[in-house]
């Protein structure tokens, strides 16, 4: 049943493994990695009352023992405070350089433990387990790793491959319907931005995978992996290909820098609004066919997800003050705008090339319908 995808990185080459009861077989998955049986586990709240059990029996079958750190869940946890106690606690642990540190957990956990690991002792190896969709598809594959500035999301930061990602799709069971579709937001964004059968796939098997359906739920996430893991391995520090994995992402930072990185929008519904926003301004420059931009919000409110800007409750600034808000992304370079478009379903490409009015338009219109 499990499947694995490669991430060919050369010496930071690495596995994902994808399947169901990953973390009952963790302690034989991660034994041959390791110098000495044992690991330190990092994770919230949440994931811990659901699986640190679960993980602990299973290194325990191979004889792997472990300590957990179990910080609060929540993006406030992508922060200095929680950052300094994860390095002092792996510090205080006696983590050695030849040793492995555990992620379990969401994005958040994902990223802040990553970056632990790369700056302990100038760099530890690291494991992903990945317990939302979110981060088994996008966040805890290609090695950014990082915590959050008042200044904004993700600023401060490192590229660290793990040596090893455990996608336990059992654990996608524990996850409210709310979460696991702001996951399919990026799975969906796969789709748009490189293979069109895949995207057609969806469209019929969506229902199933969202219902429970565990071969889809194991094919969608390893055809994700796939397409992350070759735009990774070509483009491993985002000097070109890889920033194609921000489709949908320049007006999603906006609106969730605009709704305060909350409730009111999760981040995966942001990329699934993003992305019916990326196709339609690429109808409006002539770039694809009207259809396009419909199919993929027919998708979306197919799987009962956030498709518009008055999907998202309570108010929005101006179509000027978003754009402005857009202006902050990480994409921008020379003071101009990038944005990931597309000359059709599946065929997404990088652009710097963007009216501004064109933009201030479509966010106007938009705003107007709510
Ligand atoms: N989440 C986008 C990337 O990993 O590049």
């Amino acid at each position: 049943m499990m499947e694995t995808v490669h991430v060919g990185l050369g010496e930071r080459a690495y596995d994902i493994h994808i399947g169901p009861g990953l973390l009952s077989q963790a302690g034989e998955l991660i034994a041959p990695l390791l110098k000495r049986p044992q690991v330190c586990v990092v994770t919230d709240e949440n994931v811990a009352r659901l699986h640190l059990e679960s993980l602990r029996a299973g290194l325990a079958s191979s004889g792997v023992k472990m300590e957990a750190l179990v910080l609060p869940a929540g993006e406030g946890t992508k922060s200095w405070p929680h950052f300094e106690r994860t390095v002092e606690w792996l510090l205080a642990e006696k983590v050695e350089r030849r040793d492995l540190v555990v992620a379990l957990g969401g994005g958040v956990i994902g990223d802040l433990t990553g970056f632990a690991a790369a700056v302990l002792r100038r760099g530890v190896g690291f494991v992903q387990i990945p317990t939302s969709l979110l981060a088994q598809v996008d966040s805890s594959v290609g090695g950014k790793t990082g915590i959050n500035a008042p200044q904004g999301k993700n600023l401060i930061g490192a590229f660290h491959q793990p040596a090893l990602v455990l996608a336990d799709i059992d654990v996608l069971g524990t996850l409210t319907p709310r979460d696991f579709l702001a996951g399919y937001g990026e799975v969906v964004k796969y789709g748009l931005l490189g293979d069109a059968d895949f995207f057609v796939w969806l469209e019929t098997k969506g229902p199933a995978l969202a219902s429970g359906d565990e071969a889809a739920r194991i094919a969608a996430v390893k055809r994700s992996c796939e397409m992350k893991a070759e735009i990774v391995a070509r483009d491993e520090t985002e000097q070109g290909d890889r920033a194609l994995l921000n489709l949908g992402h320049t007006f999603c930072h906006a609106l969730e820098a605009a709704t305060g990185y909350g409730d009111r929008l999760l981040h995966g519904e942001g990329v699934a609004i993003g992305c019916a926003l990326a196709f339609e301004l690429s109808y409006r420059l002539g770039l694809c066919s009207q259809e396009d931009p419909s199919r993929v919000r027919q998708h979306l409110s197919e799987m009962g997800m956030k498709v518009d800007l008055k999907d998202i409750p309570g108010d929005l600034p101006d179509a000027d003050a978003l754009l402005g808000l857009m202006a902050q992304d990480k994409k921008v370079v020379d003071g101009q705008l990038r944005f990931i478009l597309a000359r059709g379903i599946g065929g997404a490409f990088v652009t710097s090339d963007v009216p501004r009015e064109t933009v201030r338009n479509l966010l106007a219109e938009e705003l107007s319908r709510r």
